[in-house]
């Protein structure tokens, strides 16, 4: 359903934001003296929040209250059915015939936008993940500009946990649409997300520029602070481009540093499973000396809150520190943007028109996945399905893929033609064939080799091939395997040898049959790397031969494939092996090692080695998945669709 809900800042246009400003300066009247007549009266709204909240759930219902409308709601969303397992989409759809509008906090990025596609109603996000808070930008925005009476022009400096701000992401896209000059003082390791960076650049034309360290160290007063050194090359000043001096920008910012606001955040500890963020003490923290800093005597200070210990209490008082406001202005903002969306989707407002994208949604069951572990699209699979807009303009002229739930960037190094099934290796003089394929919804992309062979692709248009091993050979290349294994100590434990679906299952199934021969306990399973349970046909990862799921804790485990080049597949094979638990040791053995590595990964046993070039396929053939052919390995080179001319795009 076309409904107008709130998930992103750049679902509102610039002229929107003014109109709720506006509003909110009228609401404020309105909230002290709440009239009969208001615009939530008859209309209900419901907050479902999966994360804690004071601020924002609670100035969300204050402003429904307010508005003269309902409010029913969770206490707890552990308490509700999602601890039954019930899926956010289902959650969408059913409180969406409860309630005219749904605001969502979720901890997986992207979570608002799949119940928003899922929910009969408007949806606003109120948090989701490290993504996005667009409330909280409507408010710190609407604060700044009560407090200096204009956003153009003006320089905030922004600090601490850059990377997991939800509130910081949202916050720069709507500082640079509205020519603020921004400052970065990231913390150590929190560094603002290469998807916040690239979409500053592409769409708003703001880009980085290193500041000198010296310069703004007087900006925090915790001198000692590791973020503000000069070898720690991370302060980035993000200035409105517009053809402006930017060196002239940058002396006036640096030396001068005339600066209207110091916005500070929190650091989210409750994201720190995720990576390794910096310890306590050198996180970025400022108190009274801040405010005896002369130049920054007209410097708000602002902070999303909660706050912990990175902003001394000493500020509340001064005049300054205005957080507080910030908090309070949550209630006529809110007021402000429900009364806006409810007129929106009562048709007495046109939807902004969407921009235009290059969507890509890959034509066969398994495809790429987002790049981002924590995204909606990888954590409840049922609900979604990966879509990505397509950007030609990625690092070295890369074609990248942007996740349209979470924003994160995957770079595309196989793509593939759906019709004629053939599959090459990315490189830019494709560019032009690629929006072709696009346009008929021909285009298919790979993680890698193996993913596209699994699906039956063939190399886009290949050399004559020449047999490198032919059935004795690699029969004898697996019984050395064999006996090098049994060659070493036996354990208590039996042996699980666990073939890499598909090719490396069999050569798996002929190792254990040569260990059991020689009266060695082995069990085989298999792994499979690509895809997920469901798109399986639910069949576990790691599973045996009966497809029934294995306990590889505290097992010696030997991973089986037939071939190894970049090593990626055997890294996602090990991603997968550690995340199911933890084995006593994993060993590595592979029919043909091609050398080309880009991951530290070496193979403990190896049929044969062949060394090969780029342009080079080698591929095992198997009796058991080529029905009709006798055991063999080839070689052969490959051509890319460009060379090989237009008639191949069919066959
Ligand atoms: N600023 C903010 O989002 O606060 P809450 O987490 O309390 O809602």
């Amino acid at each position: 359903m076309d409904t107008r809900g709130l998930v992103t800042i750049d679902d509102l246009t610039d002229g929107e934001i003014e109109e709720i400003f506006h509003l909110a300066d009228g609401m404020e009247s309105v909230a002290q003296r709440p009239s009969k007549q208001s615009f939530g009266a008859g209309k209900i709204m419901a907050t479902l929040f999966y994360e804690p909240s004071t601020r924002t759930r609670l100035s969300f219902e204050s402003a429904m209250h307010r508005l003269g409308g309902a409010v029913i709601s969770c206490p707890d969303m552990r308490s509700s059915s999602a601890a039954k397992g019930e899926s956010i989409a289902d959650t969408a759809k059913v409180v969406s015939s409860y309630a005219d509008i749904l605001v969502v906090r979720h901890y997986w990025d992207g979570a608002v936008q799949a119940m928003a596609e899922h929910a009969d109603v408007p949806v606003i996000n109120a948090g989701d993940g490290s993504h996005e808070h667009p409330t909280q930008t409507l408010c710190d925005l609407y604060t700044l500009r009560r407090e200096k009476g204009k956003l153009k022009g003006l320089t905030v400096a922004i600090c601490g946990d850059l990377k997991h701000g939800r509130t910081i992401h949202s916050l720069v896209y709507a500082l640079a649409r509205f020519g603020v000059n921004v400052i970065i003082l990231a913390a150590k390791g929190m560094e603002l997300p290469d998807f916040v960076v690239d979409r500053l650049d592409t769409l708003y034309h703001y880009s980085p520029i290193p500041v000198p360290a010296g310069d703004l160290n007087a900006v925090v007063t915790s001198t000692d602070a590791v973020y503000l050194t000069p070898n720690q090359p991370h302060q980035l000043a993000l200035f409105t481009q517009s053809n402006l001096d930017v060196e002239g920008q940058l002396s006036k910012a640096a030396s001068g540093l005339k600066l209207d606001a110091f916005y500070i955040t929190r650091q989210q500890k409750e994201r720190k499973a995720e990576d390794n963020s910096t310890d306590e003490a050198e996180y970025p923290r400022i108190d009274e000396r801040f405010l005896k800093i002369k130049r920054f005597k007209e410097t708000v200070v602002m902070h999303p809150l909660p706050r912990v210990d990175e902003l001394s209490p000493v500020i509340d008082k001064d005049r300054r520190g205005i957080y507080f406001k910030q908090a309070a202005y949550g209630v006529p903002i809110r007021m402000a943007l429900l009364k806006l969306l409810f007129d929106a989707s009562e048709a007495k407002r046109p939807r902004p028109a969407p921009k235009k994208i290059l969507l890509y949604e890959n034509p066969e069951p398994v495809g790429p996945q987002c790049s981002n572990a924590v995204c909606v699209t990888r954590t409840e699979v049922l609900s979604t399905r990966p879509r990505f807009e397509v950007l030609f303009t990625g690092p070295g002229s890369g074609l990248i893929l942007r996740c349209l739930y979470c924003d994160h960037q995957l770079r595309v190094r196989f793509i593939g033609h759906s019709t004629s099934k053939r599959y090459c290796s990315y490189d830019l003089t494709l560019a032009e064939t690629i929006r072709e394929w696009l346009k008929c919804g021909e285009l298919t992309v790979f993680e890698s080799i193996k993913q596209a062979e699994e699906q039956d692709y063939e190399p886009y248009k290949t050399g004559p091939q020449r047999t490198i091993m032919d059935e004795s050979e690699i029969q004898e290349a697996i019984h050395q395997m064999a006996e090098q294994i049994l060659s070493e100590p036996q354990g208590p434990i039996p042996l699980l040898v666990l073939g890499i679906r598909t090719k490396g299952v069999f050569i798996a199934k002929r190792m254990v049959a040569e260990l059991v021969k020689q009266g060695r306990k082995t069990e085989v399973g298999e792994i499979e790397v690509f895809g997920t349970p469901e798109e399986n046909g639910d069949r576990p990862s790691i599973a045996s031969m009966d497809s029934s799921p294995l306990n590889i804790k505290g097992r010696p485990v030997i991973l089986v494939d037939d071939v190894i080049h970049t090593g990626r597949t055997v890294k996602s094979a090990l991603s997968i092996i550690f995340k199911s638990g933890r084995p006593r040791s994993v060993r590595l053995a592979v029919l043909i090692d091609r050398g080309h590595r880009e991951v530290p990964v070496k193979p403990n046993y190896i049929g044969k080695h062949i060394p090969s070039s780029e342009r080079e396929r080698v591929r095992v053939k198997l009796r058991e998945v080529e029905k009709d052919e006798r055991d063999k390995v080839v070689i052969y080179s490959v051509i890319n669709p460009t060379v090989s001319g237009k008639q191949t795009l069919t066959g």
